[in-house]
């Protein structure tokens, strides 16, 4: 477990959820709730939370407590304004059919104007999303307002650099206790992770196997080709080190991050990929194996998700990477 700044604990190993589909949510969680998992980390925009609360309910019918479980959602980006914080929670609560969440997240740093018929980014003649300017202060204060509510435990936020994390420090009265940035073998996000230590802020790792199967959404979703889908799962010394332990090389992956204190949410849909993904707690990795997965490390360069498939989001002014352009 990681213990968050709000006194609570977030287990270190979730089922990630983004591009589940909808479908097979329903067994997947069924899954995953077998094997072990207590922290399932979604999202408003990830349309899936309907089918995770149809899931839950049936566990909880066969006795699973809410205490037990772990759910962390976040705000979209076209609801990133403080008018809308409390109305978006409320609907992700009424589709988890959950009373509270453990974790609300600001899902990213920048806004999007919505469509006010659909829930979904709004778009202008060509197409593109239609930036909005909101301040994020802003809107971290009507997050305050959920945790004293108790509709959200604790709160935090994705997707945002040292600088944005440090102006919410410097303005809140409730610290975020959780900051979710994409995190792997090629971008371990080394001063975030430092900065983040220092402030109380458990990291969690999205993407933490490299996102192997999202070239294609990002192509038939954004006609959007990112070049640069690493194969960490294939990485020789990720290989060797999986032989080494009588591991699959994901199960390294997800351990290396555990064992430094990273929290971890991989995807997966399929069942035995979901039960050996959070069967990573019977094994070490070495000091000279975890010094040789840290050495895989490409810092910025490694990146794989600069949000670009938002066509002009770099133009906004809370665009999180502007210095990796
Ligand atoms: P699948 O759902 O078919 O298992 P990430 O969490 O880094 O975004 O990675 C998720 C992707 O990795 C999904 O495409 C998922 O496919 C695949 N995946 C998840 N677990 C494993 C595993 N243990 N071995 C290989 N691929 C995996």
């Amino acid at each position: 477990m990681a213990k968050l700044s709000s006194g609570y604990d977030m287990p270190l190993v979730g089922l990630g959820t983004w591009q589940a589909k909808p479908e097979e949510m329903e067994q997947v969680i069924t899954t995953a709730l077998q094997a072990g998992y207590r922290h399932i980390d979604t999202a408003f925009n990830y349309n899936n939370e309907e089918s995770i609360g149809k899931s839950l309910k049936k566990w909880f019918a066969e006795g699973g407590k809410r205490e037990d479980l772990f759910v962390t959602t976040k705000l979209p980006n076209f609801g990133n304004r403080p008018a809308d914080v409390e109305k978006y929670l409320k609907l992700s609560l009424e589709k988890l059919g959950l009373d509270y969440v453990d974790m609300y997240l600001v899902h990213m740093p920048f806004s999007f104007v919505k469509d006010e018929n659909s829930e979904t980014q709004a778009k202008d003649a060509e197409g593109s999303f239609i930036l909005d300017v909101q301040d994020p202060v802003e809107v971290w204060k009507e997050m305050e307002k959920l945790v004293k509510s108790g509709r959200a435990r604790s709160i935090g936020l994705s997707n945002f650099n040292i600088d944005q994390v440090q102006r919410i420090l410097n303005n809140s009265e409730i610290k975020p206790s959780n900051l979710q940035v994409e995190l792997h073998a090629y971008m371990q996000q080394r001063p975030l992770r430092t900065f983040c230590a220092g402030h109380s802020i458990v990291v969690t790792a999205y993407s933490p196997l490299g996102s192997p199967g999202a070239k294609q959404h990002f192509q038939a979703k954004y006609n959007y080709s990112p070049d640069k889908f690493p194969d960490l799962l294939g990485h020789p010394v990720v290989k060797r080190i999986a032989e080494e332990h009588g591991k699959t090389t994901a199960q390294i992956l997800i351990r290396h991050a555990v064992q430094a204190g990273v929290v971890v949410i991989p995807k997966s849909s399929n069942p035995e990929r979901i039960k050996s993904n959070v069967d990573v707690f019977e094994f070490k990795l070495t000091d000279e194996q975890m010094q040789e997965l840290d050495g895989l490390d490409q810092a910025e360069k490694g990146r794989i998700f600069d949000f670009r498939f938002f066509k002009g989001v770099e133009e906004h002014p809370e665009y999180p990477f502007k210095s990796e352009l």
